[in-house]
């Protein structure tokens, strides 16, 4: 196993670990929503968010402890776009990372308070001491993460996406780059911000990393419809061929496979060259910078 893939799984299973530990059932008859909870975020995903919050606060001394109590709470975040993305009302799917969606596995509106759940519970650990010591920065990361999944973030960018489903609308590389940038970038900046934020990164660094998430944000999503178009459900975990059969105007459907491929290592590439800086120690980085637009699943 290269050093790259051993990191990763090393990170996604001390994050499952963490996330274990935080969805701990109860004894009431509410047990139903932390199933759910742990039935959605315990097993399965790349947990790409986790590694980037956890690989960023490596570079600059951020314990353990603390850089995977931030990753948990990016992975519950995803884990409830998820959910509510498969929910019949929006994309309607019943595969998610191979197994069953949460509202077949259990019900709609299980699938419905399980996605509140999650996301409230990022915010009650990003909130607690154990995350950081230092109150002002819990606040930042408080903050931070709000806006990356809220309207102006992530939601925002599924209205966006829904939107796009009408064709009247006719949106080109400019607002599919907004849509992408807001649906999908936002959560994956964050990731780095975490890691900034809890290591109290220079101005210099910090700008760097954003940059950084900024290019493979961009890239991650247009791999992502990549593999909507040419991977099978099988490798991919989720149904594919739904961006085409919905209408859905995405870097494929404007610039063709060839050109969305080429955007996307073009982005890649851009975005390990700006992690330069730092020597060696960003490695992992640039090699996630590699995985994102070379992965299958
Ligand atoms: C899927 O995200 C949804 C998008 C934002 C494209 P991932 O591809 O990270 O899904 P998992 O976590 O690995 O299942
Ligand atoms: C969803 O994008 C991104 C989210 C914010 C959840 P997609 O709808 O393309 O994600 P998949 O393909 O279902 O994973
Ligand atoms: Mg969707
Ligand atoms: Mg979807
Ligand atoms: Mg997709």
């Amino acid at each position: 196993m290269t050093d790259f893939k051993q990191a990763m799984t090393n990170i996604a299973d001390s994050v499952t670990e963490v996330l274990d530990d935080l969805l701990e059932q109860t004894e009431g008859s509410e047990n139903r929503l932390l199933e759910a909870m742990r039935y959605s975020s315990l097993s399965g995903g790349k947990r790409v968010r986790p590694f980037l919050v956890v690989a960023t606060s490596d570079l600059f001394g951020v314990a353990r402890a603390r850089s995977l109590r931030a990753a948990a709470a990016i992975e519950m975040i995803h884990c409830y776009s998820l959910i509510h993305d498969d929910l019949p009302a929006m994309d309607n799917d019943d595969l998610r990372r191979g197994m069953p969606t949460s509202h077949i596995k259990f019900d709609e509106a299980t699938a419905i308070l399980t996605g509140d759940a999650l996301l409230t519970k990022a915010f009650e650990v990003l909130a607690s001491p154990e995350t950081h010591s230092d109150g002002a920065v819990r606040a930042d990361l408080c903050l931070a993460f709000a806006k990356a999944a809220g309207d102006r973030g992530m939601v925002g960018g599924q209205m966006l996406d829904l939107v796009a489903e009408d064709k009247d609308l006719d949106l080109d590389v400019p607002a599919v780059t907004r849509l992408q940038r807001m649906k999908t970038g936002e959560l994956i900046s964050v990731s780095c911000e975490a890691g900034c934020l809890l290591g109290r990164a220079s101005p210099k660094a910090n700008g760097l990393l954003k940059a950084y998430s900024h290019d493979i944000g961009l890239a991650f999503q247009i791999a992502d419809d990549l593999l909507d178009v040419e991977g099978s459900a099988e490798e991919v975990g989720k149904a594919t061929g739904k961006d085409d059969a919905a209408g859905k105007a995405t870097f494929v459907s404007l610039l063709g496979i060839d050109s969305a491929r080429d955007q996307a290592n073009m982005l890649s590439t851009q975005a390990a060259q700006h992690l330069d800086f730092f020597g060696g120690k960003a490695g992992l980085l640039q090699d996630l910078a590699r995985f994102i637009v070379s992965r299958k699943f």
